[in-house]
């Protein structure tokens, strides 16, 4: 997830990680389709899916079995684990995936290619590059960037999305999820915590 640099730590937020690339690609199993995956150092997590991305799509997917012209937006995409399984599910949706790291950009480029999907996939510090608004926005946020920049990143999803759409989350209850629950809870018209598991918890938060 992260390396080291000269000596210093380097995260996977970095805007151009300098960690010397060892890209590699492992096979996911979705749905009875084998699903290509690269990934990378310097970019969140190495090798296999994130338990918790993996509990956020399927809960998305389980609770929302037909989506069809939505606009999606995957943000802080990564090498794109959850944007290629939400347009594999729903070949029809216009998905936007972004991510602040150049290298999670051009993986997650690669993984929408190889898996012979189509996506816009851009790099952007939160909504620096994207002006649209979307009905669905789903992350795992970075919270290693601490939590004033997490709790801005929410509260720009919440300018982006249309009237009655829909921000899901995935947040550790050790990383205090009930407390951004309730910071939700002061500007979306609805927050429900839809799945927990495992000590995760999905929040659907609406606007
Ligand atoms: C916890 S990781 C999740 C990655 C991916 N969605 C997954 O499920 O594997 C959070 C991601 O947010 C990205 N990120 C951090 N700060 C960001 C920002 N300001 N704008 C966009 N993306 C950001 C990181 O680079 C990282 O890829």
């Amino acid at each position: 997830m992260d390396g080291k640099i000269g000596g210093k730590m380097e995260h996977y937020f970095s805007k151009n990680p300098g960690v010397k690339s060892n890209k590699k690609t492992f096979e996911y199993q979705f749905r009875g389709e084998t699903i290509l995956f690269n990934y990378d150092h310097g970019v969140f997590s190495m090798g296999k899916g994130d338990r918790g991305s993996e509990l956020l799509i399927h809960t998305f997917i389980d609770k929302n079995p037909c989506l069809k012209d939505q606009e999606i937006l995957d943000l802080g995409t990564g090498y794109g684990f959850i944007g290629v399984i939400l347009k594999k599910t729903y070949p029809h949706i216009n998905l936007t995936m972004s991510d602040i790291n150049s290298r999670a950009v051009e993986l997650a480029k690669e993984n929408i290619e190889q898996n012979s999907l189509t996506a816009t996939v851009l790099q952007s510090d939160g909504f620096e590059h994207i002006s649209k608004s979307f009905h669905y926005i789903l992350l795992n946020p970075p919270i290693r960037v601490g939590k004033e920049k997490v709790y801005q990143l929410l509260n720009s999803c919440h300018q982006h999305l249309l009237s009655g759409g829909e921000l899901w989350l995935v947040v550790r209850v050790k990383q205090g999820a009930k407390s951004m629950g309730k910071y939700l809870q002061s500007f979306f018209k609805g927050v429900e915590t839809v799945e927990r598991e495992a000590g995760y918890h999905i929040i659907k938060a609406t606007k």
